[in-house]
């Protein structure tokens, strides 16, 4: 087959599929024909646009790195990451909802007890964070790793300024007590436009959008025979959460970050100026 034309050009690149190796290749790679094209033509662009598509697409990977993932930018910023999320977790009952991963998370955080103070010595409010680990049955999960990361005071993750933090800072795993609970101290985090000084931050401004995202504490929580739990915890109040530049606020995810007169804190500590603090229950999905 050959002089294909604006009407013929589809079909033929969908029949040329036939030989795919299994099934789901054969779907995805069908479908993407047909939304590409339907793009096009609704589109219609012309030769130098479609050279900038092909120039931003080759500029998103060239940023990549081991340190900067472009990509999961550009999905998160068009609600692309969401949608996966949406799709993949249903809310459940008795189950926390469940929002991006996002760029920051390191594998292999190191490993604190219940109580430390997480803050490498950074400044900036004392923030007490504490919770629970409990199953869809409401019982404590003993024993639950949870991973959690934040931005400093500025909006700084400690992988974006190591040569201040001097290694890993606002991140660590801890394990649950056997009544399921956690707590640590640490700062309180900032609201924080994500890495825009790349084509994802020039396609924002392009398209009149901010790249700013409303505080939150990251955590992932895993338990064997759990399905792992990646989440965020949002500060009620924020001036960014009904416009989080990748989608990823959800009512049920929103807590008062409370202000604390100095004093005796809710973990028994002795404090001599006022504080906040963070409490929040998670649920786990059975896997
Ligand atoms: C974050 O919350 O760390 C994040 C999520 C998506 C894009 C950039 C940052
Ligand atoms: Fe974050």
């Amino acid at each position: 087959m050959r002089n294909f034309n604006e009407l013929t050009i589809t079909d033929a690149v969908l029949d040329r599929l036939s030989g795919a190796s299994d099934e789901r290749t054969a779907e995805i790679s069908a479908s993407l024909v047909r939304h590409l094209h339907a793009f096009v033509r609704e589109v219609r662009p012309t030769i130098t646009e479609w050279e900038k598509g092909i120039a931003f697409l080759t500029q998103t990977g060239k940023v990549c790195s081991d340190t900067r993932q472009e990509f999961v930018l550009l999905s998160d910023t068009l609600g692309v990451s969401m949608l996966v999320d949406a799709i993949n977790h249903g809310a459940t009952e008795g189950a926390t909802d469940t929002t991006v991963l996002g760029p920051f998370f390191v594998e292999g955080a190191p490993a604190k007890s219940l109580g430390e103070d997480i803050s490498g010595g950074l400044e900036g409010h004392p923030f007490l964070v504490t919770g629970t680990v409990h199953g869809p049955d409401g019982f404590a999960i003993q024993g639950a790793a949870v991973d959690v990361w934040h931005s400093d005071s500025d909006g700084y993750y400690d992988v974006q300024q190591l040569e201040r933090t001097g290694g890993l800072a606002m991140r660590a795993r801890f394990r649950t007590d056997d009544e399921g609970k956690f707590r640590f101290w640490t700062i309180r985090p900032a609201p924080y436009p994500i890495p825009h000084d790349g084509p994802v931050g020039a396609m924002l401004s392009k398209q009149g959008r901010h790249p700013w995202r409303p505080a939150h504490v990251h955590f992932m929580i895993s338990a064997p025979r759990y399905q792992t739990l990646v989440t965020h915890v949002f500060a009620e109040g924020d001036e960014y959460l009904d416009s989080d530049v990748v989608f990823g606020v959800k009512d049920s995810l929103v807590r008062e970050f409370v202000l604390m007169p100095a004093g005796a804190a809710p973990d028994g500590v002795f404090r001599d100026s006022p504080f906040f603090h963070l409490h929040y229950d998670f649920g786990l999905k059975q896997s």
